[in-house]
């Protein structure tokens, strides 16, 4: 499908994201797992449409594909209301935001997308628009310029990001409801698969959609992912219908193993294991000898591994655990032998 978009542009992007908006799920009750977080936004929800309100303010964060942007548009759905989006890096002026913020009917939400990447003047200038609903816009430049009060709609902001720690204490504290999104377990990546093949007419039975779900590191996203890669597969390489045994080839040759673990995972296991000796390394030098932007490392890889028990972050740095070893076919070395708490669980 869609490919005009494939031919004419050089990136996969353009493929992800309009699968992506194709996937999206566009009620709230379409959104699969995360229950406790449903709740209590549904409650927000209808708390503010009794009162005739506009819903507080909500921050998500969690790493990325678990579903924040999908969150923050299902809510402006529910509530009825329009959703402007943006995101951190690309504001670059007070003077952004202002048009954004005056544009803004009652009620209505704004949704920054990485948020902990808003400049600290920006930040500051949101601040009395988040809390009082007004901004101060600028009427010159230089150290005794003017300030003229203006008043804004009663908004709603939605954050998300994926780097919690990196947001300023006086932001974090302007939201009314902060959700975190942790990795899904397999048998709701089981039904976003099923739900996804649904809508993109793809045959598959309950094994293919169990092997999807079980090397989709707990995302959505990746859920999505290596369905339309199996899905391409196995119209080349079967009949079309997605099985277990489809699915298994298909994994296989994306080089995607029984854990989800993919190619980069394997490279930083096998990096900090045989060329810092398990670690302690930090987290630049592993960026270094991988060949990847430590923040892609730290925002994209780590928490997967961390949650499956193969990397720890420690305060001296990375570490390969006991599992790592074994996942890599290795036995730990003289070094952790002398060092027992490392392999002790
Ligand atoms: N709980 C869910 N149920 C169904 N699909 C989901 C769910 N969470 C995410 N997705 C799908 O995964 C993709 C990535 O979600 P997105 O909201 O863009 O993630 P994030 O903003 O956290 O990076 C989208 O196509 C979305 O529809
Ligand atoms: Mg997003």
């Amino acid at each position: 499908m869609n490919r005009d978009v494939e031919i004419t542009t050089p990136a996969a992007l353009p493929e992800e994201t309009s699968t992506e908006a194709v996937l999206r799920p566009s009620r709230l009750d379409e959104f699969v797992g995360q229950h406790q977080v449903r709740a209590s936004l549904q409650i927000a929800i209808d708390a503010a449409k009794q009162r005739h309100e506009a819903l507080d303010h909500v921050l998500f964060f969690g790493p990325p594909g678990l579903g924040k942007t999908t969150l923050a548009l299902l809510m402006a759905r529910e509530m009825g209301v329009q959703c402007r989006t943006t995101s951190g890096p690309v504001l670059e002026r007070p003077g952004d935001l202002v048009g954004l913020l005056t544009a803004l009917g009652d009620g209505d939400i704004l949704f920054i997308d990485e948020i902990h990447r808003l400049r600290p003047q920006l930040e500051e200038f949101l601040y009395p628009a988040m809390e009082d609903f007004h901004v101060d816009v600028r009427l010159s430049d230089g150290p005794h310029a003017q300030t003229l009060p203006m008043s804004i709609a009663r908004f709603t902001l939605i954050g998300a990001t994926t780097r919690f720690g990196l947001l300023t204490p006086p932001m974090r504290a302007r939201f009314g409801l902060v959700e975190r999104l942790s990795f899904y377990p397999t048998d709701d990546l089981n039904s976003i698969v099923l739900r996804s093949a649904g809508v993109l007419n793809v045959p598959i039975d309950g094994a293919g959609a169990a092997e999807i779900a079980k090397r989709s590191r707990g995302t959505p996203r990746v859920a999505n992912r290596l369905l339309r890669r199996v899905r391409d597969f196995a119209e080349v390489r079967a009949d079309g219908r997605i099985t277990g045994d489809v699915a298994i080839a298909a994994l296989e040759r994306l080089n995607v193993d029984e854990f989800g673990l993919d190619d980069m995972d394997t490279r930083i296991l096998s990096t900090i294991i045989e060329k810092f000796d398990g670690g302690p390394v930090g987290l630049g030098t592993i960026a270094a000898s991988v060949g990847e932007d430590p923040a892609t490392l730290e925002e994209v890889y780590e928490p997967y591994l961390m949650q499956q028990g193969f990397l720890e972050r420690t305060a001296r740095g990375r570490m390969a655990t006991r599992n790592a070893y074994k996942r890599l076919g290795l036995t730990p070395t003289r070094r952790d032998e002398s060092q027992p708490s490392l392999l002790d669980e």
